[in-house]
């Protein structure tokens, strides 16, 4: 890649309409009726939090996973992907996985998840398009399966609630893909708001708009901020051992807090606080206490974030990214040399108010929070100085916060 100059240049949205449209119209021979489009996200601030039952802080992003469709009467599923090149089709009687087209699983994920819901579906076909990196952190399967679920539930007359429709989405992963996701990357992808981060209560469910203060093109402008994507460009091999691992360490340390907390209810460790740890650490062994301090210092961390972001104090946001990317490091030890590497390269870069990574770690992303007028040379002295020190395929993003679930309805040629 070339650095700074690498901002990617992105179909614009109309265009990416059209053409799917001619595509879906060459492959089945008719019109779609529609197109749901549901957009990947990053994580702001609240790493691993989503299965401890506390806060998280993502933004989804102007890049989604298209899907054009119009229903058929006879329970059968299309489905033609543009970007794999490839058709797979089921019968809503018998859903099973399509190792050919494992793409696919997580549609036929969303449509069994849906039936197991009690909901009557229709059949449809469907052509799908996305713009998301895929296996890079930036949750292209969150945005599928919410894209899947926007089409089946416009052809079958369904009306769900959107957090809903999120929890089929993350059933649809857990349950029939086999990934054992948190409920974070759907609720983004289903829910968020243009222009603002998603404050997600992950024990309730409810959830906020918060504004952020990018510039009005995500590229900044008149002094703006820019949300900057870092991909290091390291799939992430760990990451599903990892993951599970995680989340059994958080769940035995819940278990031993609760027992040495007494008169108080601990279910996850989002019931934990400071004061909490600093008694009874003691009760947990070495790995396990740096797991949970992780998790009970990045919870405050988000309501503070959320608050500095209310008030403007984008120089105290930044420090806190900067924490929290201490403690995935160290604590929780999620991230990878290349992910620490970006992350130092732009924390010596001037104009970057934080930097951090994103997701769930061991590859991906990095997310920077760097002044409009720094994000060139952001391209000069993070990424290109990263591709040339690790010899990997680097890239950035300049990100817009993005809407959540749409469904554009397609202007007919005259
Ligand atoms: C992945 C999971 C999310 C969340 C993050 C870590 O993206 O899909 O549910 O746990 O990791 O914050």
């Amino acid at each position: 890649m070339r650095g700074a100059e690498d901002l990617e240049t992105q179909a614009s949205q109309e265009e990416r309409l059209r053409r799917l449209a001619a595509a879906f119209e060459s492959r089945f021979g008719r019109s779609p009726a529609a197109v749901a489009a549901a957009p990947g996200r990053v994580n702001l601030i609240g790493e691993h939090l989503d299965y401890n039952e506390g806060h998280v802080l993502p933004v989804a992003i102007d890049r989604s996973i298209m899907v054009a469709f119009a229903p058929r009467p006879d329970g059968q599923v299309r489905l033609y992907s543009l970007d794999f090149e490839q058709e797979s089709a089921f019968d809503l009687e018998d859903i099973g996985k399509d190792p050919e087209a494992p793409w696919s699983d997580y549609v036929r994920g969303v449509a069994w998840a849906l039936r197991e819901g009690g909901h009557h579906l229709s059949g449809l076909d469907a052509a799908l398009q996305g713009d998301v990196p895929v296996g890079s952190g930036l949750s292209s399967s969150a945005a599928l399966e919410v894209a899947a679920l926007g089409a089946f539930e416009a052809v079958s007359g369904l009306r769900l609630d959107r957090r809903d429709l999120a929890l089929l989405g993350q059933r649809a992963e857990n349950a029939f893909v086999g990934v054992a996701c948190g409920i974070m990357d759907q609720m983004a992808a289903a829910l968020s708001r243009a222009g603002h981060a998603l404050l997600i209560d992950c024990r309730s469910l409810e959830h906020e708009a918060v504004p952020l203060p990018l510039g009005a093109s995500g590229s900044g402008g008149g002094g703006g901020l820019s949300l900057v994507v870092a991909d290091s460009g390291v799939r992430r091999a760990l990451l599903d051992s990892q993951y599970n691992l995680r989340r059994q360490e958080c769940q035995r340390a819940a278990e031993l807090l609760a027992a040495a907390i007494a008169g108080r209810p601990v279910t996850a460790l989002r019931d934990v606080r400071p004061e909490d740890l600093a008694r009874h650490g003691g009760a947990l062994p070495p790995n396990l206490l740096r797991r949970a301090r992780h998790v009970v210092e990045e919870e405050r961390r988000v309501l503070l974030s959320v608050e500095a972001l209310r008030t403007g104090d984008v120089e105290a946001f930044g420090e806190m990214l900067n924490a929290s990317h201490r403690s995935l490091r160290d604590d929780y030890e999620v991230s990878c040399p290349e992910l620490d590497l970006l992350v130092e390269l732009a924390w010596a870069q001037p104009g970057v108010l934080g930097s951090r990574l994103t997701g769930a770690g061991f590859g991906g992303c990095t997310i920077s929070l760097v002044r409009a007028e720094a994000v060139e040379v952001f391209g000069e002295g993070v990424v290109a100085r990263y591709c040339a020190e690790t010899g990997r395929e680097g890239r950035m993003y300049v990100c817009r916060a993005a809407d959540g679930l749409r469904l554009h309805r397609l202007q007919r040629s005259p």
